[in-house]
């Protein structure tokens, strides 16, 4: 069932919980591939009922171009969603997240802090704001992000932690296409060139990982990624950096969950990707 209001949203959510319900929370912008449905996939597996929620939140884009063009692909999500078994996609129009006189900030410091914090400035603060009112608005028991936008899973955990919100928040794996390929609704717009080189991204963190946990030099080992990037075609590499998982700080503690993450631009399309670097047992 397409839901668009709050006010039926409500309705629907309070029919649930009235019936002891578990409500499993997707949140999305839409343009939907298979990362997506792998993450209603586990809240369909385990909650009563399952909502979708499609809005680009435009609080969390740094420029009116980027928001522009997101892809926006209603049509193509219903229909990705249809045989899945999801209870409600919604869909609100911007008026319904922020009505006039909307004045209120979540501003998550620390983990939001370095990587994306320092480069889309505000970024953090938009994501933690509307994923504070999907929360309520849907009054979840669970919610489902992937692990492709790490920082972004660390600033949610730390947000529900500091505000004690009764949600529970799951990290689901990557999907990755055949050539390692991270899934992007941003992988859309790679021309067929890009495309071909883009692989060269994920390859380039798992050489770095594999160097550190043998016993190599990081600083090498990103130098050589960052070298390795350009030399495939990438015009630019923002950041190739390893980082405490959780604290989200510059670390090469390998006692520590430690991760490598990496943003890049390919063919004037900016991508992100991280991976856990851990030691051989
Ligand atoms: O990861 C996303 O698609 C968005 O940041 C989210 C969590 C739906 C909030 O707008």
């Amino acid at each position: 069932m397409l839901i668009t209001t709050l006010a039926d949203l409500h309705q629907q959510v309070a029919a649930w919980k009235a019936k002891g319900e578990s409500i499993g929370l997707v949140p999305t912008m839409g343009a939907l591939h298979a990362g997506h449905l792998s993450l209603v996939h586990a809240a369909r597996a385990e909650c009563d009922r399952v909502i979708v929620t499609i809005f680009v939140n435009p609080t969390q884009f740094n420029s009116a171009q980027d928001l522009a063009s997101y892809p926006r692909t209603e049509a193509a999500d219903a229909a990705l969603l249809a045989p899945l078994g999801v209870d409600v996609i919604f869909a609100p129009a911007p008026d319904q997240v922020y009505p006039a006189g909307f004045a209120t900030q979540i501003t998550v410091s620390g983990v939001a802090d370095p990587l994306e914090g320092a480069l889309r400035p505000g970024h953090f603060a938009g994501v933690a704001t509307v994923v504070a009112k999907l929360f309520g608005m849907t009054q979840a028991d669970r919610a489902y992000f992937g692990q492709k936008d790490w920082q972004q899973l660390q600033v949610v955990h730390r947000m529900v932690a500091d505000l004690n919100m009764a949600v529970q928040v799951i990290g689901c794996d990557t999907l990755r296409e055949a050539d390692g390929l991270a899934m992007s609704s941003r992988n859309a717009r790679l021309s067929a060139q890009a495309r071909a080189a883009a692989p060269a991204l994920y390859a380039a963190m798992t050489a770095v990982a594999a160097s550190v946990t043998a016993g190599g030099q990081a600083d090498n080992a990103l130098k050589a990624a960052r070298k390795a990037l350009l030399d495939a075609g990438f015009e630019r590499v923002e950041y190739i950096a390893l980082h405490d998982g959780e604290t989200m700080q510059p670390s090469t503690d390998l006692s520590r969950p430690l991760r490598l993450l990496a943003a890049a631009w390919l063919g004037g399309v900016r991508l992100i990707d991280n991976v856990a670097v851990t030691p051989a047992p």
